[in-house]
């Protein structure tokens, strides 16, 4: 029942016989090259079926203990992470709770969770320090490489306070989530008997969402995994459908990059979903930007942003852009009450603020239309298996997008060089 909902409020748009006409071929020989496991980087697709697997796993069977564990040992923990390694936690986390998960953690029974590792700002790895102060607290640390610079540096720092603290009882307070046999993170868990749970190798960090990357900090969280993963579950078959979801998508991007726009921008209905936007940029900005190809994914929240971006996207520079609406249903409901007020605002009383949301996207939407902007809209439901499903459909996007473009999705030769350059970098010799 949920499948088929899903089936039905994602997507519904474009695939045109127009664009089977043009591009047909150019897809099914992307689609062939993922699902035959023949395309560039085909080494790392094991993404493809892994939630059914993972589902199913004595790994996941622990991961779900230690997440109990970990939620009645402390009232804080720090998961250190960057890039791949913590946008899908921070993102479903988002999306659940909003902006407010650690102001309501105590009332809800969860502990706080503070990413860190991913800036690298001395005030707020202070902030945060003063904020676990008096509590109990433990360290998620999760990094394929196991080497990256910015959680190496940040997972050191806490890790001294967490020892100063619990002495070598600290141990028994750090989770790693690595590669299964090297990098200096698998190293140091082994030395240090910390408990562990792994990225697989046939899994590149922004692919990892489904693995104990993004599900130990959500079960964390107090987030119901078995849905979340069910939604991914569901979503595999239904990618492999011709006229699926992700195919469509893939098609409407690759329509796109060959009329020539350089930005997808992605325009959600709510600052819950920033991070979702946030996460898609991630995945589709560092699978396709390179060889000088591919295009730049950029977000906007609306109707927030119509009010700064509005101007410009309406009638500012032409023929760059492309935007995709990812327009969800909201969870609860606010009445525009009856008022006396004077404020002519008489005809909207007993509509609802999701018909406000909705006719601020819909407005837009022909706005931008209108004003020569490409646009689609992708409608998805708010459960837990909505949010997986569409995560899984998104990597398939993007796997047989780029394999149309001609470049391999899985890799990230220009994030390798700057993490080189930085470690190399004269400031550190000031
Ligand atoms: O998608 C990727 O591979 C990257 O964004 C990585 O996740 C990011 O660079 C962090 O790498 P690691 O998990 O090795 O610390």
């Amino acid at each position: 029942m949920l499948k088929e909902t899903r089936q039905h409020v994602i997507g519904d748009f474009l695939m045109t016989g127009e664009t089977e006409y043009h591009w047909g071929d150019t897809y099914r020989s992307a689609y062939k090259k993922l699902y035959s496991r023949s395309g560039q980087g085909c080494e790392m697709t094991d993404w493809i079926d892994w939630p059914i697997k993972y589902l199913e796993s004595d790994e996941y069977k622990r991961l779900k203990k230690t997440a109990k564990k970990i939620r009645e040992q402390n009232d804080a923990v720090i998961v250190v992470g960057i890039g791949g390694s913590y946008l899908t936690p921070k993102m479903v986390i988002q999306s659940e709770f909003g902006e407010s998960y650690n102001e309501f953690a105590e009332e809800n029974e969860n502990p706080k969770i503070y990413f860190v590792g991913c800036d690298l700002s001395p005030d707020r790895i202070n902030g945060i320090m003063d904020l676990i102060e008096g509590c109990d607290w433990s360290i998620i640390y999760i990094s394929k490489s196991g080497g990256t610079i910015e959680p190496a540096l940040t997972f050191r720092t806490f890790w001294k306070k967490l020892y100063d603290l619990y002495g070598e009882e600290a141990d028994n307070r750090v989770y790693a989530v690595t590669d299964a046999q090297k990098g200096i993170l698998r190293e140091l868990a082994n030395e240090h008997g910390w408990e562990s749970f792994v990225i697989p190798d046939g899994i590149g960090g922004r692919y990892s969402a489904f693995t104990a990357c993004g599900l130990l900090p959500i079960a964390v969280a107090g987030i119901n995994t078995d849905k979340f993963l069910q939604g991914a579950v569901d979503a595999i078959s239904d990618c492999k459908e011709a006229n699926s979801f992700a195919g469509k998508y893939a098609m409407w991007r690759y329509y796109n990059y060959f009329c020539e726009s350089k930005v997808e921008l992605y325009a959600v209905n709510a600052p819950e979903l920033s991070f979702l936007s946030e996460w898609l940029k991630q995945l589709f900005g560092e699978s396709e930007g390179k060889n000088g190809l591919g295009l730049f994914p950029t977000s906007v929240v609306f109707p927030t942003d119509l009010h700064s971006l509005g101007q410009a996207l309406q009638d500012g520079v032409r023929d760059i852009i492309f935007e995709t609406f990812i327009s969800r249903d909201f969870k609860s409901s606010v009445k525009i009450p009856q008022s006396d007020l004077k404020d002519s605002l008489n005809k909207y009383q007993e509509k609802d603020f999701s018909q406000a949301s909705a006719a601020a996207m819909d407005g837009a939407f022909k706005a931008h239309t209108e004003g020569g902007n490409p646009c689609c809209m992708i409608r998805v439901g708010n459960t837990l298996e909505d949010l997986g499903y569409l995560m899984q459909c998104m990597f398939v996007a993007c796997a047989i997008y780029c394999y149309m473009i001609g470049v391999n999705p899985f890799n990230q030769p220009g994030v390798e060089l700057h993490k080189k350059q930085m470690k190399s970098s004269p400031e550190w010799d000031k």
